[in-house]
């Protein structure tokens, strides 16, 4: 049977405006080769859908306001075979919105109102366990109180939790969601968290002891963008190379990598193998544009592991 990974996070739609450069304070730039289109987005659901298109059965908790998008989300999720019966629709906030700039470099700006998410509390999560989860997901895009709730919840009933923590809040207070199974952030959030720039192997290390010390993790992992992965299992460190890849938009790769590695880990319980895994649907994603339109799905993520493998030389 499939591992059920509930996902208690935030749901946006996204507003993409691709443009060649980002303006100056002050400047208006007439963007007469860019685009821009409404895309459905937000760090939950962009893991949650990861999940669903990797073959998880997947539960997806979070608000979205009783609006146009809020509905289009809603239907959305539903395609894509996620379980939304927990899903909160508050009538007093709109559904949560994403500005996003993306250079011609595939690097990107993001300014999230919150709307509905930042209303979730922790009685709203409570419900959500009903569904008898294997495993918990969380981000850092919902108020705290409802993160720690969650994890005080899964703790009780001794689930194990999986934390990607973004985006990062210098006055989380990470001591609250100890312990968990994984914890999983980028560089930006790595330096919030613990004030270390992680450049070289051995910062990587001092990060990842103070952030070990801090959420009694049983991993680590650190997402380096185009330098790959940094796992550190509380005896050892290693390094997971990126895949080779042009790209195109990095929106929700981080996303996509955090929720595929858990996806691969709770069903085969092998680490390493795990973030080679989260790394290649990374890489599918940063190749197309948008947050969940770039999703790749598990026939897909197969069928380029498989012209990679045919690809490479033989030993
Ligand atoms: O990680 C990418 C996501 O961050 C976007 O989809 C946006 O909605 C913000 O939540």
């Amino acid at each position: 049977m499939k591992k059920r990974i509930l996902v208690v996070s935030s749901a946006n739609m996204d507003m993409v405006q691709k443009v060649s450069r980002v303006p100056f304070s002050g400047e208006t730039i007439l963007e007469h080769g860019g685009t821009y289109s409404y895309v459905p987005g937000g760090k939950g659901a962009n893991s949650a859908i990861t999940m669903a298109r990797l073959g998880a059965d997947c539960v997806f908790m979070c608000k979205v306001g009783d609006d146009p998008n809020g509905k289009r989300l809603t239907s959305l999720y539903k395609s894509e075979h996620i379980d939304t019966r927990y899903m909160i629709v508050d009538k007093e906030s709109p559904t949560g919105l994403a500005s996003i700039l993306v250079e011609s470099n595939g690097a990107n700006r993001i300014i999230v109102f919150p709307g509905a998410n930042g209303t979730m509390t922790g009685k709203d999560v409570e419900g959500a366990f009903n569904c008898y989860p294997d495993a918990v997901y969380l981000q850092f895009e919902i108020p705290d109180e409802a993160v720690i709730e969650a994890c005080r919840i899964a703790h009780r009933k001794d689930i194990p939790i999986f934390i990607d923590a973004a985006p990062a809040r210098e006055d989380f207070p990470l001591e609250a969601v100890a312990p968990v199974e994984m914890f999983s952030l980028n560089e930006t959030e790595t330096m919030i968290f613990t004030g270390i720039d992680p450049t070289s192997d051995a910062n990587c290390l001092r990060a990842a002891i103070k952030l070990r010390n801090r959420t009694g993790a049983k991993y680590v992992v650190l997402k380096l963008g185009e330098r790959g992965a940094f796992l550190f299992d509380g005896e050892e460190f290693y390094n997971y190379p990126a895949e080779k890849i042009d790209v195109v938009d990095t929106t929700a790769a981080g996303d996509v990598f955090t929720a595929a590695l858990t996806c691969y880990y709770m069903e085969n319980g092998n680490i390493g193998a795990a973030i080679r895994f989260g790394n290649a649907a990374a890489a599918l994603s940063v190749s197309r544009a948008g947050a969940s339109s770039s999703i790749p799905t598990l026939a897909e993520l197969n069928e380029y592991k498989k012209e990679k493998d045919e690809g490479s030389p033989e030993e």
